[in-house]
């Protein structure tokens, strides 16, 4: 082969390489400027990025305005969503109308959102409209980050802060990691769930550090699969499976685990809640872990009651079955005497429940107890509070 056809060949490839794969779409080459609104600018690099295989959306350090986008898939092959910077969302809710979610990723394989970068949904005045705890038909308000369809991808190094409502919520996703993400909101900001999973299977979170208004992590109908890992949770509601039975034709879930994680200040720890006069369901085969509770009020919680805002008519009993549960080496605090308390249902009691390794103490130090109805756990190792079996 001549050289001056080697280097031609070896040019093409480097051409290739700068203009296909790893190609960079920054979103200032769209006109995008600091303290702007980019809605268009990213709107367009997204646009662009999705017809490349191997692409990256770069939004640079920075404060950056925007609108509700979608990012729609399928895209030409993988691509990054590269966020540096902080995006801000409009803080009222009449730009909003009809639409549930800020930042939407919709149908894409193989994404990648990372950056260290910020979603503020700038929450402080939607919060004050929210009416969920007394209407069911409540005021509808957008989600920060909305994952639907994605698959065999991985979000990391991102923070969601001070959501109107829910956080980050996935809808029939596979294969989603994620990783080091940090999501932020008052205490008292209502509705505003960490990540609430629904629909999907081969989840995995770990390493995140989540403090909100509600559940930390809840993992509603219809899904398998799901590891949690060495995840902080605080103030919050703690980690959730539901609730579930709610609505007809709701999906099993199954295949729940939660290790390695702790719960400081949290109403509850963990927690697996559906409501009175359900139909028919399942959730099976959870599993929580190694883990630890800093003054949680309910640090292990079944409730086949959970009617919040007595919004619930009919006490008849749930009808989601309960099966294959273990809660072990779970230890710390309890800041109420009932550390463990597992109210089944009575048309459905709750079946092969472990309970092993459990130490937990009222405050430092003092007793705790057990409550056990319609359900007879199997206790080993060390019990603290005493098992009810
Ligand atoms: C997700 O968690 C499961 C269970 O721990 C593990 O087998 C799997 O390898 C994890 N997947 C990734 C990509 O980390
Ligand atoms: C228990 O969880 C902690 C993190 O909270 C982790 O460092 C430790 O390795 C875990 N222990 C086991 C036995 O997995
Ligand atoms: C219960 O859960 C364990 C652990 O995931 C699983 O191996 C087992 O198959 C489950 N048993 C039943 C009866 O579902």
């Amino acid at each position: 082969m001549g050289k001056n056809f080697s280097i031609a060949i070896v040019s093409l490839l480097l051409l290739l390489a700068s203009t296909n794969a790893g190609q960079v779409f920054d979103v200032k080459s769209y006109g995008a400027k600091p303290n702007g609104d980019i809605t268009q600018a990213l709107t367009q690099a997204w646009k662009a990025a999705c017809a490349v295989a191997g692409s990256k959306v770069v939004i640079s350090t920075g404060a950056y305005e925007l609108g509700s986008v979608t990012l729609l898939g399928p895209c030409k092959g993988a691509i990054e969503f590269n966020l540096q910077g902080t995006l801000q969302s409009p803080s009222d809710v009449e730009s909003f109308k009809d639409k549930d979610g800020w930042v939407v990723f919709e149908k894409i394989d193989s994404l990648t959102v990372s950056g260290g970068g910020v979603f503020d949904g700038k929450g402080q005045t939607a919060w004050q409209k929210n009416n969920c705890a007394k209407e069911s038909n409540c005021n509808k308000l957008p989600m920060n980050i909305r994952f639907n369809f994605i698959t065999n991808s991985i979000v990391q190094d991102i923070t969601s802060k001070d959501s109107k409502f829910f956080h980050i919520n996935l809808l029939e996703c596979r294969n989603l990691q994620f990783q080091h993400v940090t999501i932020t909101a008052p205490a008292d900001s209502p509705n505003t769930d960490g990540i609430h999973i629904g629909r999907s299977s081969q989840i995995n979170i770990t390493n995140a550090n989540i403090g909100t208004g509600d559940d930390c992590i809840s993992i509603g109908d219809g899904n398998h699969d799901i590891t949690i890992n060495q995840v902080t949770c605080g103030p919050g509601h703690g980690i959730s499976v539901g609730s579930l039975g709610k609505y007809e034709n709701e999906q099993p879930v199954s295949g729940i685990r939660v290790i390695g994680s702790t719960f400081i200040n949290t109403d509850n720890g963990v927690r697996i809640k559906t409501w009175p006069a359900s139909p028919v369901g399942t959730a099976s085969d959870m599993h929580f872990e190694n883990i630890t509770m800093k003054n949680v009020a309910n640090p292990i919680l079944i409730d086949q009651n959970y009617c919040p805002n007595k919004q619930c008519s009919n006490e008849s009993p749930s009808k989601v079955k309960i099966s294959n549960v273990s809660f072990k080496d779970i230890r710390g605090t309890s800041s109420t005497q009932e550390a463990v308390k597992f109210t089944c249902s009575k048309s459905v009691p709750c079946q092969q429940v472990v309970v092993a390794d459990i130490d937990l103490t009222y405050k430092e130090g003092g007793s705790t107890t057990s409550t056990c109805v319609n359900v007879q756990p199997t206790a080993s190792g060390k019990q603290n509070p005493p098992a009810c079996t």
